[in-house]
């Protein structure tokens, strides 16, 4: 099972794949799939589910399959998602602000940056975006929302840059990109419970991977793997233990692997990549 993306990943799996296994191809992103679709159209054992991976048991029960050998998540926005301008992730376009990786999904970056409430922006600047300035940004954009609603990206960039000049950085409303996108897709609050999900989808012996692109996706995930090795993690001074953690595998990488230099040099957007796997026993 895998996250579709640019079906990049998918290929490599179909290609050391015998004829007899199946990958289940899963994106949220309507677009996404049609771009996989095309990509692996040579292969017949490929099927596309348009859907959140938060919904991996749903998934599998309506497909009548009980357990899965692996599964890769890889999570976070796809190359193709941030170069097309239209969908509003990038903060060099000008577009509207959308931000939406399920075209489907109602809650667009316009409907967060326009009604959101000003404590609750800086709380999302601040958590989602690591901004230090997340109280002045927030405060800005809710002056100049009661003029106008904030329709563009670039409209977005101008009000942080109104905050934080671009001289000492080229971009700098990077973080508040990379938050009000975590919010509208809500891409944090789920993941811990996806991840359990998915190591009770797993068949003896499969594995889970994911690989993460910021400290909470990453810390969501590391929490889920610890919870699930079967060790209590009660504070000490409790006299008995009410976690009540269950073994449901082992860690195989007691420390994320991160993209080597080579990597780097000819992917420069992994370097915050860090994967992590799961064994089930
Ligand atoms: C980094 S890209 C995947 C790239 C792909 N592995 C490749 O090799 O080309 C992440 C993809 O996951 C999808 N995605 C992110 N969160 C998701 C979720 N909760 N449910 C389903 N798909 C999700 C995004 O729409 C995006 O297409
Ligand atoms: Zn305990």
């Amino acid at each position: 099972m895998e996250h579709f993306g640019g079906a990049g990943h998918s290929s490599e799996i179909l290609k050391r794949l015998s004829t007899k296994g199946i990958l289940i191809g899963i994106d949220r992103d309507l677009e996404a799939l049609e771009v996989a679709k095309k990509k692996l159209e040579e292969y017949s054992n490929v099927i596309y589910v348009h859907n959140n991976h938060d919904q991996i048991r749903n998934i599998l029960e309506e497909l009548k399959i009980e357990k899965v050998d692996g599964i890769l998540l890889d999570l976070g926005v796809s190359s193709y998602q941030i170069d097309e301008k239209s969908r509003g992730f990038s903060y060099i376009e000008d577009s509207p602000l959308d931000m939406r990786m399920d075209k489907t999904q109602e809650k667009t970056a316009k409907e967060v940056v326009n009604t959101y409430k000003e404590e609750e922006l800086a709380r999302i600047l601040y958590e989602y975006g690591e901004e230090k300035k997340s109280r002045q940004i927030a405060r800005h954009i809710c002056e100049i929302r009661k003029k106008h609603p904030l329709e563009t990206t670039q409209e977005l960039v101008e009000v942080v840059r109104n905050v934080i000049p671009n001289k000492k950085e080229l971009h700098p409303e990077k973080r508040t990109f990379q938050a009000i996108r975590i919010e509208v897709n809500n891409e944090i609050e789920p993941l811990y419970q996806t991840v359990i999900d998915c190591i009770h989808c797993l068949k003896p012996k499969g594995r889970l991977c994911i690989i993460t692109f910021h400290s909470l996706e990453d810390r969501a995930v590391k929490n889920a793997f610890r919870d699930s090795v079967g060790k209590c993690t009660c504070p000490k001074d409790l006299p008995y233990c009410i976690c009540n953690h269950p073994k449901l595998g082992n860690i195989i990488t007691p420390k994320p692997i991160q993209p080597s230099k080579e990597e780097l040099q000819k992917n420069s957007r992994s370097a915050s990549s860090k994967l992590r796997i799961f064994e089930k026993t």
